[in-house]
């Protein structure tokens, strides 16, 4: 049994990382590949249960609740799920992971960068993913694909959704200077092109990896 790859998506609300990472994980499987697609927050029957509280806009939270919330969920996800998955030797497709935590809790409600990547560090037990695609769009774009995802149901718009456009904003600039800072890991991919092109681009540079 091989070490795995670990793949994780990451972008804005509305950026098609759900709809990428099934799309992406098809392809590989066709060719062969052992494949997991999981996602944050959730992935575990014990982050689904912190998922509901974690993005139900209805349950006030602090802002320091809603971080240790998310990170308890990675510190399941990546123990119960994540860790197992690449040592059987899997190719792990996460649709969010610590740079969401980077962007939306550091970026986006300002806590301490440092302090985040200390904290990730036990939530995450160290794993670094691989390969990061930061599928890119202006929050305005993506913001306007959920709604319209979302449709004219009962639903409400969840913790995150409900937030101003300025903050979408800081989270979207939050990614790409996450991309900036460590080039060799974070791909940056526009997501408004169509999405067949963001499919063949990520898998390309996922097979380029495998290859070298
Ligand atoms: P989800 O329904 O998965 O949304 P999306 O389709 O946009 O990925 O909701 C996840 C929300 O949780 C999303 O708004 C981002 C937020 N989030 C954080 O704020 N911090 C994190 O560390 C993670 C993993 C997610």
């Amino acid at each position: 049994m091989g070490r795995g790859m670990f793949i994780t998506l990451e972008g804005v609300e509305g950026s098609g990382k759900t709809t990428q990472s099934a799309l992406v994980a098809e392809v590989l499987r066709a060719a062969g590949r052992a494949v997991s697609v999981t996602h944050e927050p959730g992935g575990t029957r014990a982050g689904e249960a912190i998922r509901a509280i974690f993005l139900d806009a209805a349950i006030k939270l602090e802002v320091a609740a809603e971080l240790l919330l998310v990170l308890a969920d990675r510190a399941q996800h990546v123990r119960e799920k994540l860790r197992p998955a690449l040592q059987a030797g899997e190719i792990v497709i996460s649709d969010r992971y610590s740079d969401s935590t980077a962007a939306y809790q550091g970026y986006g409600r300002g806590f301490d960068l440092k302090l985040l990547e200390d904290l990730n560090q036990l939530a995450s037990d160290g794993m670094r993913p691989d390969l990061t695609f930061v599928l890119d769009c202006p929050a305005e774009i993506g913001l306007e694909r959920s709604r319209a995802r979302r449709g004219s149901g009962a639903d409400r718009p969840d913790r995150f959704e409900g937030e101003h456009i300025e903050f979408h904003r800081r989270v979207r600039d939050g990614f790409l200077a996450i991309a900036r800072a460590e080039p060799g890991r974070v791909i940056v991919v526009d997501a408004t092109a169509p999405r067949a092109v963001v499919t063949a681009r990520v898998v390309a540079e996922i097979n380029a990896r495998i290859a070298s």
